[in-house]
Formats: structure tokens, C-alpha cells, sequence
């Protein structure tokens, strides 16, 4: 089981945002996408309380994905999208620790509990629609896979209204993190990132 603190959370996730892009690691080189400073606090993450089942909802690239298998290869990463970015399928190929469900996250349940063979899910990653209708199923349809203590981490918790409300609504242990997904440009708004603590 995994003890989290918030004050350990918000500890690396003020000391990932001046870490390097990629964390050095060369699997990123060209990938324009890692300059989110959330790719580095689920890095630092994973790679401190190395999360035996790791559950992300909406991998597109699989930067997320390949950020937190490379943190703890000993872990299992199972990543789920319904149209994966080409560039999804080189992480695949490169670590052994990712596995790829394609379909509806809230409909592949069966294949993902089979994936898991009974690992506790200890973080669960959700970035895929910013509905404030899809988190919250899909945190529903994967706690029956959470450990005793899974720490839920939440891209765009302020993308649109829903977004916020489904986030106001969130009632576990819970801090917004924002600084980890700043604004790319002066002219973007600042989507937030948020984690909460689910025990059971
Ligand atoms: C913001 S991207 C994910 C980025 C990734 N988590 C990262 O940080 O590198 C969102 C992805 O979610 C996928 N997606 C959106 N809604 C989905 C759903 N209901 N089921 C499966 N995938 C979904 C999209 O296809 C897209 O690839």
C-alpha cells in the first residue's frame, strides 16, 4: 500500500517544474510535447512511491504514458484512448511495462481488469474528455481496481464550467496543483491540474 501525504505532493510538484524536459531521458528528443510540467510530477511521482498498476485514461501521444512507465519499470501502465496518436505506438514498442486498450475508457472495464491480473491500482491518470461527465465515470467504473490508497490526478480541472463543477464536487482529499499546467502561451487560459486521494 502507498502512503501519500499532500504536503509530500506538493513538495515535488514544486520541485518538478525546474527539472528537465524528458527528465534526460531519450526517448523524448523531438517530442514537442514535453514541456508540461505535470509530465515531470507524474515522473517524480511514479519514480518515488512507484505505483504497482498505473491507469491513464486518454493517452494520445503516450507522453504521459512513457513518462511514468520510465519512472518505475517494475510498475504496469495501462494506457486507454479511442484514437491513439501514431506516435503512441513507439512507446508501446519501446516499454515493455505499457500495455494499450483501444476503445471508450468507460467501456473497456472487462479488458483493463484483465490487463491488471489484480495489481492495486495506485494512480489513476484522467486526461481524456473534459466533460466533467467522463472523470466521473471513469473514476466509478475504475475504483473497484483501486488499492487501499490511489492517488487520482485530473488534467484541465478548470478546461470549461463542467470541468469545474465536477471538480468543486470531488469530496476525497484533494489539491489543485495549476502551476503543473500553466498556460503554453500569454494567450491560452491556464487549465489547471489537480489530485485527490481515494481510499478505501
Ligand atoms: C489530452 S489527450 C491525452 C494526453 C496524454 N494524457 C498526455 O498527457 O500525454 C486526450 C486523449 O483522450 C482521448 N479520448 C477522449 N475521450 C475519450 C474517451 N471517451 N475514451 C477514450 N479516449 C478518449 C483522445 O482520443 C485523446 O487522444
Amino acid at each position: 500500500m502507498i502512503q501519500i501525504e499532500m504536503q509530500r505532493l506538493d513538495d515535488i510538484a514544486d520541485d518538478c517544474v525546474n527539472m528537465p524536459w524528458g527528465m534526460e531521458h531519450k526517448e523524448f528528443e523531438g517530442n514537442s510535447e514535453i514541456w508540461a510540467p505535470y509530465l515531470r510530477f507524474l515522473y517524480c511521482f511514479t519514480k518515488e512511491f512507484k505505483p504497482e498498476l498505473i491507469v491513464e485514461c486518454g493517452v494520445y501521444m503516450g507522453t504521459a504514458t512513457e513518462h511514468m512507465a520510465l519512472a518505475n519499470p517494475d510498475g504496469l501502465v495501462i494506457g486507454i484512448d479511442k484514437d491513439f496518436h501514431n506516435a503512441a505506438y513507439n512507446v508501446v514498442r519501446r516499454q515493455a511495462n505499457v500495455r494499450y486498450v483501444h476503445g471508450n475508457t468507460v467501456e473497456v472495464y472487462e479488458h483493463v481488469m484483465m490487463l491488471a491480473d489484480e495489481l492495486p491500482l495506485e494512480l489513476l491518470f484522467l486526461d481524456s474528455e473534459h466533460d466533467g461527465i467522463t472523470p466521473q465515470k471513469e473514476l466509478e467504473t475504475y475504483e473497484p481496481l483501486m488499492g487501499e490508497r490511489c492517488l487520482v490526478s485530473c488534467d484541465d480541472i478548470h478546461y470549461n464550467s463542467c470541468m469545474e463543477d465536477w471538480w468543486d464536487a470531488i469530496r476525497c482529499p484533494k489539491m489543485e496543483l495549476n502551476h503543473l499546467h500553466p498556460p503554453l502561451t500569454p494567450d491560452y487560459v491556464d487549465t489547471g491540474f489537480g489530485v485527490f486521494i481515494v481510499e478505501r
